[in-house]
This record gives structure tokens, C-alpha cells and sequence, in this order.
């Protein structure tokens, strides 16, 4: 899909979208579209009122005018509009229209301006534009859509525009990296993911650690993780450098990725188990982060590191008892072979302490408590640094890839306390996502950090099964945020 935004007359368009709305007012490309009282006809007859959700069609000569209900005039909101964008990009899918216009960047979104009118819309159309059929052998037939013009002439809507096409994208190989089923991808691929995105720039070069450097390293809490899986474990480290000071301190993303989770010796249930090749869904997001930036090419100093890894029950697995020492001398014991994920990015986060980080902001898929307690539409924010955690609900706020965030004092470190080593990998019952999050702050005490649990927002169940891509939409706000 080729996206633009400029005044293309709508005459030029296989297929139009406008608004109409709930006050019987239209807006001005509808009014210039309602030639022969066609529109003022479709309210008239009750066929569309205007409200949101509504959407109604018909066809002049060879152009499928798509008439959208928006609500009260300003009044919609950032759901609504991506709800109604979506609606109506799904009834221009069915068509053979090859140019679409769309007007409904006369909608104003309460309290946003047109380049979020255009960023959502973009956004919303590259989603109900997503399949996944690589592994289907009928693939789905492609959209006929070519090109969709955003009309306006404002200037905004250019930056929009870039913006929103390079976070799409960036979206998108996320999703297609966490869809992929784990006998396929498994750390090595994951890895190998990263060496792809070397060729597409100069900028970012990417380097793999295997098990051996991370043995020479002294990470045995991540390298216990691995032990029950023949895979070996990958650690992707890319680096992008395009800051204009060459010394400028990076920010650094961690991802966890587990690319398949089974809890070990402490074996999961097997009702829906399989979701857990969605357990590399925090590594798949930095891998989107760092396609949308190579193709933002923002000036910014940025290391993307995915930690690969599998956990499996085998009989070389770690057991609960294990006492693992960390890359930084902590030593924790193994109650339970499921709180795998600290383990892994413990000995991340003491690894990316040489790149002597602006911040560091991990992502995983780290705890079920944290779906218990935020359900599935925000992600969990926890921070030992209230600036950076202010800039990432900023950029949540703005994109509305929600996050929220949970405490951390240092009373839940009790809950970590262990008879034989200096942690637990486990908290007990109460808090857990909090307790995951305790656990990890004992490994970054040397930067500004901030950890975001995506358990629940990462991926899709039911009918619409499948990754969702978050929070790439986030994190590369925060880095577009960044720049100013
Ligand atoms: N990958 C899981 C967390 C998870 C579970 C994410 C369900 C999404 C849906 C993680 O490795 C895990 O198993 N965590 C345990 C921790 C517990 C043993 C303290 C959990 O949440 O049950
Ligand atoms: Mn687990
Ligand atoms: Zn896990």
C-alpha cells in the first residue's frame, strides 16, 4: 500500500470515504459528493443518522462513495475513529477500487489535530490490512488497494504520514516475527532476524552472542533457562548510530524472548500452551522498534537487544532447588522453573551495562499476574526513574498503545527473599507482576530503567487470534519524542 496526504480531487479516486454527522450536518467532501441530494437522500431515508458505527455505501459511475457516521461533531474520540476508519476500509476491501480518498480527515478527533487524525487513520488501515497466511497453502487474495491519499493539504499531515508508515511497518514485522510457530522460529532465527536488518542500513549493525560467550560472560541464571533445550541460546544485540554527537549515550531496548515457554520442570498446563511461542513478543517488539527507526533514520544513538532463549523440561533442564549465579555475582534459587523470563533478562540487563546507557527499557511478556490485574488493554509500567516513566505514559497517552503504571517500593523486595541465596526467583502470590519487576531492579542499579509487562496487551485470543504488534507504537513515539 502506497500512502500520501494531499488535495487529490475526489473525482480522482476509485473510492471516496466522508462523514456524515449525528446533527445531520455533512462534512465538506460529503457536501461536494452530494450531488443530486444523493447523501442528504441516505439520512433522509434513514438509511445512515450519523452515528458512529454506522456506514452505508453506494456507487456514482465507477467510484464506491463510502458515507462514514462520526457522532457528534468533535466529540469523537481515538477508538472511535480508528473503530470507524477500520469499518470503512473493510467495506472498500471487498471492491476492486485501486485509489482511495479518504476525507475523513474532516473528522476532528477531540482534543488531537489533523497530523493524529492522520496517524490514527493510517494506523487503522494498516491493521485491517494485516494477514498472515505464510504458512496456509491457499493464501488470501491481496487487496486490489493501491493507494490511499488522506485528503488535506495541511502540512502536518506529511510528517504524519512518515511517521505513521514507517510505525506500520515496524508493527508488522513484529507481528509476522510473533505469529511465526516456534518449531521455526527459535532463537537462532530470531537472531538471524536481526543480521537481516544490517542490509538495509548503514546505520545499524548487528552482533550474536551463542551460549559459549555467554558461558565466558557468567551469565548462568540465562544460560540456565536454556539448559532444557537443544536450541541454543542467541542473544541479538543491533546497534543503530545516527545521533549527530557519535558519543551521544544510547538508549537501549531489551527484549525477552522466549520463543517458546513451556515452564519447564515446572510445566505449564497444556490448555492453550501453545500461546507460549508468543513468549518472545517483548524481543519481537524491539525487532519492529528497530525497522520502524531504521526506516525513520532518526538522529539518535539506539541498541535493540533480544534476548532468545527456549524453556523446556528435559533431562538436562534446571530444576526448582537450582541456585543459578547471575553475570553480576547475585545468586538466586529456583523455586519455580516458570519465572523464566527474569532469569533470561537478569543477565541481559547486567550485559547491557557496557553500553553505558542513556536508559534502558525492557519489554516482556513476564507475568499472568499482570493480566490479572490489568486485563489485556494496558501493558504494566514499572520504573526505578519517574522522568523516564512520565515520557513513556506520554508516548502511551499520544499513540494510545495503553500502559499503566504499577508501584515498587522496597518492601516487595521482602517477598524475594531466600533461606539459601540471595533471591528467589519468585514473590509469592500477591503482586506478582510487581514482585517480577523487584526481582529485576536488583540487575539495574546502573542506569535509569523502566520495564513494561506486555502479557497481556502482546498478543490476541479468540477470533482475532494472533500478535498485535504492541507496543512498537509506544516505544517509537518515545524515540520520535526524543528528538525534540
Ligand atoms: N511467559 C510467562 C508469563 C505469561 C503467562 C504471559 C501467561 C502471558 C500469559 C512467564 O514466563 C511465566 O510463566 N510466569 C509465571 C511466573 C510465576 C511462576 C511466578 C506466571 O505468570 O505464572
Ligand atoms: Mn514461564
Ligand atoms: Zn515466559
Amino acid at each position: 500500500m502506497k500512502y500520501s496526504a494531499n488535495s487529490t480531487a475526489l473525482s480522482q479516486a476509485n473510492a471516496v470515504f466522508v462523514a456524515v454527522f449525528e446533527d445531520g450536518t455533512l462534512s465538506p467532501s460529503a457536501q461536494q459528493l452530494d450531488t443530486q441530494n444523493k447523501i442528504s437522500d441516505l439520512i433522509k431515508s434513514g438509511d445512515i443518522s450519523g452515528k458512529i458505527d454506522e456506514i452505508t455505501a453506494f456507487r456514482r459511475q465507477n467510484q464506491h462513495i463510502i458515507v462514514v457516521g462520526a457522532g457528534k461533531p468533535g466529540e469523537i474520540n481515538e477508538r472511535q475513529f480508528k473503530q470507524i476508519s477500520q469499518k470503512a476500509f473493510q467495506a472498500v476491501k471487498a471492491t476492486s477500487a485501486q485509489t482511495l480518498v479518504n476525507a475523513l480527515t474532516e473528522v476532528s478527533i477531540k482534543d488531537r489535530d489533523l497530523y493524529w487524525n492522520v496517524r490514527f487513520g493510517l494506523e487503522a488501515i494498516a491493521t485491517e490490512s494485516y494477514v498472515f497466511d505464510r504458512f496456509k497453502s491457499k493464501k488470501t487474495d491481496p487487496i486490489k488497494l493501491q493507494n490511499v491519499i488522506f485528503h488535506t493539504d495541511d502540512k502536518q499531515a506529511q510528517l504524519a504520514v512518515q511517521h505513521a508508515v514507517a510505525i506500520a511497518s515496524g508493527v508488522k514485522s513484529a507481528r509476522d516475527l510473533a505469529n511465526c510457530p516456534p518449531n521455526v522460529c527459535n532463537p537462532s532465527y530470531l537472531a538471524a532476524q536481526a543480521k537481516t536488518l544490517e542490509k538495509r542500513t548503514a546505520l545499524l549493525t548487528a552482533a550474536v552472542l551463542g551460549e559459549k560467550e555467554m558461558a565466558e560472560l557468567g551469565m548462568h541464571a540465562y544460560l540456565g533457562v536454556s539448559q532444557g533445550s537443544k536450541n541454543e541460546a542467541q542473544l541479538a544485540v543491533m546497534t543503530y548510530k545516527n545521533h549527530p554527537n557519535p558519543h551521544a549515550k544510547p538508549i537501549v531496548l531489551v527484549g525477552k524472548g522466549l520463543t517458546f515457554d513451556a515452564g519447564g520442570i515446572s510445566l505449564k498446563p497444556a490448555a492453550d500452551m501453545d500461546e507460549m511461542k508468543y513468549d518472545m513478543c517483548g524481543a519481537a517488539s524491539i525487532f519492529g522498534v528497530m525497522n520502524a527507526l531504521v526506516e525513520l533514520q532518526l538522529p539518535l544513538n539506539v541498541i535493540g537487544v533480544m534476548a532468545g532463549c527456549e524453556n523446556l523440561p528435559d533431562g538436562n533442564a534446571y530444576r526448582p532447588g537450582d541456585i543459578l549465579t547471575a553475570m553480576n555475582g547475585l545468586t538466586v534459587e529456583v523455586l519455580n522453573t516458570d519465572a523464566e523470563g527474569r532469569l533470561v533478562l537478569c543477565d541481559t540487563l547486567t550485559y547491557v551495562e557496557r553500553f553505558e546507557p542513556e536508559c534502558v527499557i525492557d519489554v516482556a511478556t513476564l507475568t499472568g499476574a499482570c493480566v490479572v490485574a490489568l486485563g489485556q488493554h494496558n501493558s504494566g509500567l514499572i520504573a526505578t526513574d519517574d522522568a523516564l516513566a512520565e515520557q513513556l505514559l506520554q508516548a502511551s497517552q499520544q499513540t494510545q498503545d495503553k500502559a499503566w503504571r504499577l508501584p515498587l517500593s522496597e518492601e516487595y523486595q521482602e517477598q524475594l527473599k531466600s533461606p539459601f541465596a540471595d533471591l528467589a526467583n519468585i514473590g509469592g502470590r500477591w503482586g506478582g507482576a510487581i514482585t517480577a519487576g523487584a526481582f529485576l531492579s536488583n540487575f539495574t542499579k546502573k542506569y535509569r530503567w523502566a520495564h513494561l509487562d506486555i502479557a497481556g496487551t502482546a498478543w490476541l485470543q479468540g477470533a482475532n487470534k494472533g500478535a498485535t504488534g504492541r507496543p512498537v507504537g509506544l516505544l517509537t513515539q518515545f524515540l520520535i519524542n526524543q528528538c525534540r
